[in-house]
């Protein structure tokens, strides 16, 4: 009989969103004419900025005429969309990053688990707590964790408490790690990094050969102008650092499907023999082999991003989901909540009220507001006690919502 990565049957219960997926369609079959207002995954509801629709349109022309058509694109995407954003997102703020090291792809999500094909199985890891859990759960299926506890920690791996006291920042570690996974704006607290913190993680990795994943897909929400969006900004980061971007949340391409990853040239790290070997070219390998690109119609979308029309549009969207998240910061503390995030970030890290446990905050709020969010424990068990209200969501809903909330507290 055939067998299965057995390392599966090391993750815990079912992904999260599913999860709370699974148990809000439970409660919907059994009162089916609740108004659900769902502020749990962050995924957005806000239409198409109209200049990648556009671009998108003329992109279906083009498909449309022999002349133009396109068939398989370049695996590591097309020069003028890797050009636009090395010029945009990176050289205008001062970082050397070149178009060729810049690989288009279709999630962040896909590309943070997908990275681990290019690494050794005996890697020590960190990952912060609580933590997005795909950082986890791909290293669960890769093999490079032991089982998981009561609290669904994993043997294995190097916890970095984040929490109130250290402001949402994990201390740097006193021993080696190899593999560091940062999230900045952070998902889920909303916690932001200084350059002179990031500085010391990129101090921490030079010194130890470490490789740093920074996933900056929500930099766009950085309203502070003093906040790096963006490892490269930080000297060094060069050497030692992988980063995650995405059109997702900024541009609201979550069903559309457009991310990228940086890998700068010269970046390396060991092969079994102790040669240095250049990551670029392992993943350019990688995803030749893995990959077939993103649709050219939906690399012209985002590649309309970066005209000045894009540009206007994709910041009314993020600044119409940070008003959200002002208005959910603001009736929350208001009615007696302590919040953190919302600010830099389009999620607010709530403290439950009187110590509830995160699961029943959301039971309660489920059963009594009809309104969803996500709990803090789902996200590592620092997260306990915690809770995460998503600011992507219409207008009208996150008031509706907070109405709801705050009348039930
Ligand atoms: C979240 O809610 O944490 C995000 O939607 C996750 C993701 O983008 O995959």
């Amino acid at each position: 009989m055939a067998t299965i990565n057995d390392h599966y049957l090391k993750l815990k219960a079912g992904y999260l969103f599913p999860e709370i997926a699974r148990r809000v369609n439970h409660f919907a079959t059994e009162h089916p004419t609740a108004n659900i207002i769902r502020l749990g995954i962050g995924d957005v509801t806000e239409p198409l900025p109209e200049a990648c629709r556009m671009a998108m349109v003329q992109a279906v022309h083009d498909m449309g005429d022999r002349a133009t058509f396109r068939g398989y694109g370049p695996e590591q995407g097309y020069s003028w969309l890797r050009e636009k954003i090395a010029h945009h997102d990176f050289q205008s703020r001062g970082c050397e990053i070149e178009p060729s090291e810049i690989f288009i792809s279709d999630g962040s999500k896909c590309d943070s688990g997908n990275i681990l094909d290019i690494f050794g199985k005996h890697n020590s890891i960190a990952v912060t707590d609580p933590v997005y859990p795909v950082y986890v759960d791909t290293n669960v299926m890769a093999g490079h964790t032991g089982e998981a506890n009561g609290h669904g920690t994993y043997a294995g791996l190097y916890y970095l408490p984040i929490t109130a006291e250290n402001n949402f920042t994990a201390a740097i570690p006193p021993q080696k790690i190899d593999l560091i996974y940062l999230c900045f704006p952070n998902n889920p607290t909303g916690a932001t990094a200084s350059k002179e913190y990031l500085q010391s993680w990129v101090d921490y990795a030079t010194a130890h050969k470490s490789i740093i994943f920074f996933d900056a897909a929500y930099e766009a929400f950085i309203t502070n102008p003093d906040l790096p969006h963006s490892i490269y900004e930080i000297p060094g980061a060069r050497d030692c650092a992988i980063e995650f971007r995405s059109f997702s949340k900024n541009a609201g391409f979550t069903g559309t499907r457009c991310a990228f990853t940086v890998v700068p040239k010269g970046l390396t790290a060991q092969a079994l023999d102790g040669t240095g070997i250049e990551l670029w070219g392992l993943w350019n390998r990688r995803q030749s082999t893995k990959f077939n690109g993103v649709s050219y119609i939906v690399q012209r979308g985002a590649e309309a991003v970066y005209s000045p029309n894009g540009q206007a549009q994709v910041r009314a969207l993020v600044d119409f989901y940070m008003e959200n998240a002002t208005i959910i910061r603001n009736q929350l503390t208001t009615a007696g909540l302590t919040v953190y995030g919302g600010v830099n970030a389009p999620y607010v890290w709530v403290k439950t009220p009187n110590e509830i446990s995160s699961w029943d905050f959301f039971d309660y709020l489920l059963h009594h507001t009809h309104v969803v969010g996500t709990p803090g424990s789902g996200f590592g068990s620092a997260g306990e006690g915690y809770f995460r209200i998503s600011a992507f969501n219409s207008r009208k809903n996150v008031e509706e919502a907070m109405e709801r909330v705050i009348t039930n507290l």
